[in-house]
């Protein structure tokens, strides 16, 4: 197969949208499928509905034209070479994937098989979805040579999703057939051969034409453990780093310095080792959950992953007592508090650890005002204005008059705060940062206290 490639992309939140305008960005004619009629109205008129750098630019370049919208899967499917299933995969009440999304695509897809396609898993699914997917499509009347299922996961992060589309680490491909791998090697040769980069409008990033992408050809069944492998390693790497800072907080030690000096071990890394309330998204809670599960059903033993739940969701309630300890009694306290996202630089706030913890002070009794510059539409609808929580317009009307303020979410602008402005509009001069984002002295020279994670606080000089 050569050249132009027609997929469908059955889904269209976050991997959903992002990868339908990078296959059209890549030279790929796509038809985005959507069951809420609203939201591909929506896209049709140019909203993106997330927020996520480039994907207006690239949703006006090539909406209504190399990518169109549709309810209408059977169409799309009949269209199509390649049906990607990005549709939501989300943790049911047993910590497993719920994937009667998955499944009722699969039938739907089954009934317009009427040439040889790619089903592609591109949504986070437990191994064995494959062998699922193609007996849901055989008992629904698609015949076993018109179609192949592969597993490409995808492994995005909101915030950079585009670049990280087309700028990869790697390109898994699970595949089982030739065949079949051969059309996904076709669809990703413009960034396996390089020639993408070389386009005058390509998004920059880190590859270029000399250092193009790498395509992993795997079994189907490799493939999907890898995603889930990837994202569990990650959440405990930060887990083990959050325990490493509570540590270093019992000996007094430095968690930042501690972290650079593990990260530079070139077989360690420096990334995924930053400090903080613990991870939240859409992805990592989920699918740690997901991948326990798996391993349960599977009969192999894999508590490791409890404890990096467990860890995890201890590091909000020590952040708490942080609060605390800082503030004497929580029952009555008014606390700006600046990030609602669940990391900074996204709108979204599911499984936001910054939630969690505005809701536990809450429960204890404070006030907040809060603000983010992305999150609040959001949040509003998780935690609607009540008489102990108000959103702001900035970082300084939620501390205007408040006892404390705190960061919980890692956005840039809050590293720039003005401090002696912090100061002079807070009851208290106090602030807690969930996410390191300050050298302690220096705030302490501006003359506040300043409490973050895995370092000794830090306090004005006396006058
Ligand atoms: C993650 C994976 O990185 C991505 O590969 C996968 O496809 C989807 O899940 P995302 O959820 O967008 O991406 O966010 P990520 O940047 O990985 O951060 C996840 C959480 O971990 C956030 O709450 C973030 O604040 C936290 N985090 C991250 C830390 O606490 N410390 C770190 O060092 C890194």
């Amino acid at each position: 197969m050569i050249g132009s490639v027609t997929i469908a992309v059955v889904g269209s939140g976050y991997v959903g949208l992002v990868a339908a305008v990078c296959f059209a960005e890549i030279g790929h004619n796509v038809i985005c499928v959507d069951n809420d009629q609203r939201k591909v109205d929506a896209l049709k008129g140019g909203d993106s509905l997330i927020h996520e750098e480039h994907l207006p630019e690239l949703l006006n370049r090539y909406r209504n034209d190399r990518v169109t919208f549709t309810t209408d899967l059977g169409a799309a499917t009949a269209a199509a070479d390649a049906v990607f299933i990005a549709v939501g995969t989300p943790q049911s009440e047993t910590g497993d994937a719920d994937l009667s999304y998955v499944e009722a695509v699969a039938c739907e897809i089954a009934r317009h098989l009427d040439s040889y396609k790619v089903i592609v898993e591109k949504s986070t699914v437990p191994v064995y979805t494959n062998e699922w997917v193609r007996r849901t499509v055989e008992r629904n009347g698609g015949n076993s040579t018109m179609f192949d299922v592969v597993s490409n996961p995808e492994f995005l992060r909101e915030g950079t999703a585009v670049e990280d589309f087309l700028h990869p680490d790697r390109i898994v491909v699970g595949a089982d057939t030739p065949r079949a791998a051969a059309v996904l090697q076709a669809i990703y040769k413009p960034l396996t051969d390089g020639s993408y980069y070389t386009s005058p409008n390509a998004i920059a990033g880190r590859l270029n034409q000399g250092d193009p992408s790498v395509l992993l050809l795997t079994s189907t069944k490799s493939a999907e453990i890898i995603k889930h492998a990837s994202n569990a390693f990650l959440a405990m790497k930060i887990s083990f780093i959050n325990a490493v800072a509570n540590l270093c907080e019992a000996a007094d030690a430095n968690v930042e310095q501690v972290a650079k000096g593990i990260g530079l071990d070139s077989r360690i890394g420096p990334k995924f080792l930053r400090p903080g309330i613990g991870y939240g998204g859409s992805c990592f809670p989920k699918d740690v959950a997901a991948f326990r599960n798996v391993a349960d059903s599977l009969g192999v033993d894999f508590s490791l992953l409890t404890e990096v739940e467990k860890i995890n969701a201890e590091q909000k309630r020590r952040f708490l007592r942080k609060v605390r300890a800082a503030l004497w009694t929580l029952r009555g306290k008014r606390l700006g508090v600046l990030g609602l996202a669940f990391k900074g630089e996204t709108d979204d706030v599911r499984e936001s650890p910054a939630i969690d913890l505005i809701e536990m002070l809450i429960a204890e009794g404070c006030t907040i005002c809060a603000y983010d510059p992305a999150g609040m539409d959001r949040s509003r609808v998780e935690m609607p204005e009540t008489s102990s929580l108000t959103y702001a317009a900035d970082a300084y009307a939620a501390a205007d008059n408040a006892d404390a303020i705190l960061i919980l979410t890692d956005w840039s602008e809050f590293s720039k705060l003005d401090l002696p402005r912090l100061k002079t509009l807070l009851r208290y001069p106090i602030l807690l940062d969930g996410r390191n984002l300050y050298d302690p002295d220096e705030v302490a020279a501006k003359g506040l206290t300043y409490v973050s994670v895995g370092r000794p606080a830090a306090h004005p000089a006396r006058a």
